[in-house]
């Protein structure tokens, strides 16, 4: 492992462990964790490809936005320049009486690799771009372990693109009249994979209330998109342990990406 790399998982956390868990696969690795097996770490595995479970209609898309609906139908038939600007001027739900600015999404616009957090914070809604304050360095960090940087090959947004006031939890009338941008982000993208970060992206993404640490370790898809969940960065900063999980998804979506 090249010492920038080991300066990266020291950073996440992952130095010790690392060094500890010789179980845990390095990327590079051509063992696969066999999907809807426990998250536990597990001894190397014969590589295989992933296998994607067919969509659940209702179930995995985003089953919360009303197609019928005129304002989600005119913004899923928006170009990147119309969306940009439908987002910057929305006022669909009150978040953006309170919040600096509108925080639309950084990256590759054509990236494999899309991940969705949760919303703006406060040094995100001060600069405009997303996961720029300490989660977004150990995410920054994280990508970097992976050989990944924000901007080349990845797309980085939120569910929502308004600050919530003193970063209160989003609601769910909010996520709702946000979601037409973030399928839209989604469609004009066209990642090969999802990184879904936290509860709030994966209740968005997958409908579903069922918890972070049940849905890791297998592949689930957002209107036909591989999908993999993991920890949010702000949670990993408050609970360290869990970093190591979340080392296990990203190399898990490596694997996964590699295999499409
Ligand atoms: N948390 C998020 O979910 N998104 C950000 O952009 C910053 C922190």
């Amino acid at each position: 492992m090249s010492e920038r790399r080991e300066r990266y998982l020291e950073e996440m956390g992952l130095g010790p462990v690392w060094k500890l868990r010789r179980r845990v696969q390095e990327p590079e690795e051509p063992a696969e964790r066999p999907i809807e097996t426990p998250v536990a770490v597990k001894p190397a595995a014969p590589a295989r490809k992933p296998q994607i479970p067919a969509p659940v209609p209702g179930l995995v898309g985003s089953a919360k936005l009303d197609l019928a609906d005129d304002r989600a139908a005119r913004i899923l038939r928006m170009d990147w320049a119309d969306l940009k600007a439908t987002v910057k001027g929305c006022q669909a739900c009150g978040l953006r009486k309170t919040c600096t600015q509108t925080v639309f999404g950084v990256g590759d616009e054509q990236a494999d690799w899309l991940l969705v957090g949760e919303a703006p914070g406060a040094e995100e809604d001060a600069r405009g771009e997303p996961f720029v304050g300490q989660a977004g360095r150990l995410l920054d960090s994280m990508l970097a372990a992976i050989n990944l940087k924000r901007g080349d090959n990845v797309y980085i947004c939120n569910v929502l693109k308004c600050r919530p006031p003193g970063n209160r939890n989003p609601e769910p009338f909010e996520v709702g009249q946000c979601s037409p941008h973030l399928l839209r982000q989604l469609e004009l993208i066209k990642p090969k994979l999802i990184l879904a970060m936290g509860r709030f992206a994966v209740q968005a993404l997958l409908s579903t209330e069922a918890s972070i640490a049940s849905l890791r370790g297998r592949l689930h898809r957002y209107q036909g998109v591989p999908l993999i969940v993991t920890y949010h960065p702000a949670y990993l900063l408050r609970n360290l342990p869990d970093k190591a999980k979340a080392w296990e998804d990203l190399c898990f979506a490596r694997r996964t990406i590699a295999a499409l």
